[in-house]
């Protein structure tokens, strides 16, 4: 499988950041991994005509579960993938937050980009006192079961686990948690898709930079990592990627 080293601007990023995008195509030409930029809606044409021809993909970080329609504000994956977008993130634990995505919501979502031809990035992961509270494997399992489309397949799903107190925070769990539920979502996943779940990549994702890059890419089960604040340098991002890529 080919691991993916995925990065999600969130609400940052502008024309002039665009000058990150050339160096870290320059500085990484050919990767071994995948290498994806999710930008905000409107750098998604003008990333994609910078990266054209280049190893780099270019991704959004949300999409309308329809096609066209009387939706103010919001965009359709057709939309994206006409834009230049070849995955969508969906279910970030912050939209889950900020808009009060359900997990229905987000199953659709990932059905909507599946249809339009993207790659659906699934979200998930447990809160602190979800942690705290040992309930960690039910809750995300519950997640998994109602966020992914039954009908995915490796080449059109990933998921990323991302405990939402290790977003954006400095702390991550330990590599003995990251493994526990990296094995876990392998067979959950199983069970919901069936054979296509041992092709599916597992990010990582909840602060992770160039310091711990190595040692999360180590565990089982681990095929990348969805990477927010690191992603917005190539001097950040690049060496994620080629620690990725030497894993
Ligand atoms: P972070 O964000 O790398 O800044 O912790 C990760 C994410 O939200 O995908």
């Amino acid at each position: 499988m080919r691991k993916l080293a995925a990065g999600n601007w969130k609400m940052n990023g502008s024309l002039a950041a665009l000058a990150e995008v050339n160096d870290l195509i320059a500085a990484h030409p050919a990767p071994a991994c995948e290498m994806l930029l999710c930008p905000p809606a409107t750098l998604i044409s003008a990333m994609a005509a910078i990266v054209r021809g280049s190893a780099l993909l270019v991704g959004a970080q949300d999409c309308h579960t329809h096609s066209a329609g009387a939706h103010t504000g919001d965009i359709s994956a057709l939309m994206l993938a006409e834009a230049g977008a070849t995955h969508v993130i969906v279910g970030h634990s912050e939209r889950r937050t900020d808009h009060g995505e359900t997990d229905a919501q987000v199953a659709a979502k990932a059905q909507a980009a599946q249809a339009a031809g993207l790659v659906a990035i699934v979200c998930l992961g447990e809160t602190e006192a979800q942690r705290d509270a040992g309930t960690t494997l039910a809750v995300i399992g519950a997640q998994l079961d109602a966020s992914v489309p039954e009908a995915s397949t490796a080449a059109n799903l990933v998921i990323a686990y991302e405990p939402v107190w290790a977003i954006g925070t400095g702390r991550t769990p330990t590599v003995a948690q990251i493994a526990e539920v990296h094995g876990f979502l392998r067979q959950r996943l199983a069970g919901r898709i069936g054979a296509e779940a041992a092709g599916v990549r597992l990010l990582y994702g909840g602060s992770v930079k160039p310091s711990n890059a190595a040692e999360i890419f180590a565990i089982a089960d681990v095929d990348g990592a969805l990477v927010g604040g690191a992603s917005l340098k190539a001097a950040d991002f690049g060496p994620i990627v080629a620690a990725l890529s030497a894993a």
